[in-house]
């Protein structure tokens, strides 16, 4: 089944296009990575699936409905969930809450939902949060306040976070950004581990080569806004067009 389609679509900041008339399908189950130079529109490509950013022109689709003129919010409870953003922690708030609170408010849209009004659903959401931390590894911690959590488990709860609202597709952009060696390998540990787990559709933004061949089957190469390549980690490893886009810059 085809969960998302993005067709035709650009994004211009004044006369700057960040995305050129994109266009491509993805797939349930496919796990695909976007690549491209600095300033290639891979977060506004991001922010246009989110809805953080209007389109300038084109459509998105998500199982088969146009996701414009959704809220943020909307487009979490249909089933898109961005992962690894800090401002998705509360810091005060326990590792259990925090999971809580996103599995409530992708039920209910954020900010909205009244925990009281809800306490029948509490069970199973209850067990939606349990659910989750152990997938993330994070149950023996579910009473630490997230503020008291290491680096590494930080970037497991932001995970969990995203995860608690069962999303169908989940995007990533740069999850490994600013992480050491060790910890980015953990990170892709972790990735492949729900993966593997929950059978997840995701759509992932990175540079680091490795952590790309190691977590997509699928490469979409993404400069000066537009896609210049599309395929396996093999095929576009190959593609001249790609190697004469990271001339002098990211070595395939
Ligand atoms: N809110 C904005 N206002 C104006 N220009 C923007 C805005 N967001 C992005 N741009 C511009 O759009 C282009 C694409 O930016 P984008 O952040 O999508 O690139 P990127 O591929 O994610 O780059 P990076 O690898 O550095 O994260 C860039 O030229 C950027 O300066
Ligand atoms: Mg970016």
């Amino acid at each position: 089944m085809t969960l998302l389609e993005l067709d035709g679509l650009t994004k211009e900041f004044g006369g700057l296009v960040a995305t050129d008339d994109v266009t491509f399908d993805v797939e349930e189950g496919e796990r695909v990575s976007i690549i491209g130079p600095n300033g290639a529109g891979k977060s506004t490509l991001i922010n246009l699936v989110t809805r953080r950013l209007e389109p300038t022109a084109g459509d998105v689709r998500f199982k088969g409905e146009s996701i414009l003129g959704k809220k943020p919010h909307e487009v979490v409870q249909r089933g898109i969930s961005k992962s690894f953003q800090t401002a998705s922690i509360f810091p005060e708030l326990t590792v259990r809450e925090n999971a809580e609170i996103a599995a409530l408010a992708a039920e209910h849209g954020s900010f909205r939902f009244n925990f009281l009004r809800h306490r029948d659903r509490y069970p199973a959401v209850a067990e939606l949060t349990r659910e989750t931390l152990e997938s993330v590894g994070l149950h023996g911690q579910r009473d630490v306040p997230a503020e008291d959590l290491p680096y590494g488990d930080k970037r497991r709860l932001e995970l969990g976070i995203a995860l608690a609202s069962e999303p169908d597709l989940l995007l990533m952009d740069e999850p490994t950004a600013g992480m050491s060696p060790d910890e980015t390998s953990d990170t892709v540990e972790l990735i492949e581990e729900v993966k593997e787990q929950l059978g997840l559709t995701f759509i992932l933004v990175e540079h680091d080569m490795e952590v790309i061949f190691s977590i997509s089957d699928r490469i979409l190469v993404l400069n000066r806004g537009e896609i210049i390549a599309d395929g396996t980690p093999e095929e576009v490893q190959g593609d001249a067009a790609v190697q004469e886009a990271y001339l002098g810059g990211v070595e395939l």
